[in-house]
């Protein structure tokens, strides 16, 4: 493809996992740049990739020659710092999700993106999987009027202290949990397919306290491994969002939507069923939930954004309505009542 758009990957764990490799397939993008926190590391990631630079310092990298864009896939609390650089050089910025810790960075993040005039938009690509791009098809034809969504989520990948090394994503300040792991798509699945939130009540635990670190120190877990949210829809109906990723039998997750006109059902065994009422439910699947096609997606509507003018998707309006559901969760969780969302100005 003629003029793909020179990209650098910010972060060497989802980044070379997933962006990387995808990235570099699309014929949209040249990756030229990766960074990682350890200089050797990068210089080795680079060198695999065939890249121009691998670097562990920012400002080489934003200043790297040539480059238009970035994937900010840092630590949580790191996003803000990164992508509000990066769009002041004039970069274009895919961040990942969550945008930010909280809701008052989200905003200066995409203030900054939008100040600059370049493209901003949030890898929320779970939800391009086929398995829930098909549900909110469903949902849209069959439901009607939202009764009750459920979404359960039942893992086994920290059931032991050894299971995982204690990283940042087992530490609160460091914006950690499975909140911003796994809850962050839901609450953006539930928005997508019932809109406004009125309220949210949550409950979450750290079922698994003490990891060793990469030293070999024995840390304490602060970011929890379980929640369970109760949401109250402005337009009427409720959703539960439960994970549980110390479970000791793994399995599928599983997704129902109720309405008053029908039913969409995702089964454990990526299955889809759905149906109005008064009909059998009808079936189809199992579906595919890849993250790296679903990757490919967004990147290809990145590229679309920044070369075609096409509208940022998923969006950083849409980025900063889980932003606020996600504060309002934390907030009920520690203070253990019902809380609303805070208003966004464009709602
Ligand atoms: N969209 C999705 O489905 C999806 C899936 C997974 C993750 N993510 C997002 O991707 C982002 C990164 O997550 P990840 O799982 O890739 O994290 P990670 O592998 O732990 O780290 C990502 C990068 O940050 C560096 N890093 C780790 N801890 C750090 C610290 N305490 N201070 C400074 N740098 C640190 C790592 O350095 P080294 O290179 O030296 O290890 C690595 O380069 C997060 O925003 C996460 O939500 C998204």
């Amino acid at each position: 493809m003629a003029n793909p758009v020179k990209i650098a990957v910010i972060g060497g764990g989802y980044g070379t996992k997933v962006s990387l490799p995808v990235l570099s397939q699309l014929p949209e993008f040249d990756p030229v740049a990766i960074w990682s926190r350890r200089a050797e590391r990068a210089r080795e990631l680079a060198a695999d990739a065939g890249l121009e630079l691998g670097t562990a310092d920012f400002d080489a990298l934003l200043g790297h020659p040539g480059l238009e864009a970035v994937h900010v896939a840092t630590p949580v609390t790191m996003h803000a710092e990164v992508a509000i650089d990066a769009a002041r050089r004039g970069l274009h910025v895919l961040c990942e999700k969550p945008l930010a810790a909280d809701l008052d960075e989200a905003l200066r993040l995409t203030g900054a993106i939008e100040a600059a005039g370049v493209v901003g938009a949030v890898n929320y690509g779970r939800r391009l999987q086929a398995t829930r791009a098909r549900l909110l098809e469903r949902v849209r034809e069959v439901v009607g009027r939202p009764r009750m969504i459920s979404v359960s989520l039942v893992h086994d990948d920290h059931a032991e202290p050894g299971s995982r090394p204690f990283t940042w994503v087992q530490d609160a300040d460091m914006g950690g949990g499975r909140l911003q792991g796994y809850g962050v798509h839901d609450l953006d699945l539930v928005l997508a397919a019932f809109g406004d939130v009125e309220a949210v009540a949550a409950a979450t635990e750290v079922g698994v306290p003490k990891r060793v670190d990469g030293d070999g120190n024995e840390r304490r877990v602060t970011a929890e491994d379980t929640y369970a949210l109760l949401l109250r829809f402005a337009g009427g109906g409720i959703a539960v969002l439960t994970l549980l990723s110390t479970a000791r039998h793994k399995r599928g997750d599983v997704v129902e939507v109720h309405g008053d006109a029908g039913t969409v059902r995702l089964d454990a065994e990526r299955r889809l069923w759905w149906g109005r009422a008064g009909e059998e439910l009808r079936c189809e699947g199992p579906l595919e939930a890849d993250s790296k096609d679903a990757f490919a997606q967004v990147a290809r509507r990145f590229w679309a954004a920044i070369r075609e003018g096409a509208p940022p998707d998923p969006s950083l309006a849409e980025g900063l309505r889980v932003q606020a559901l996600l504060d309002a969760v934390y907030a009920a969780g520690s203070e253990r009542r019902w809380v609303e969302p805070r208003r966004l100005s464009a709602d």
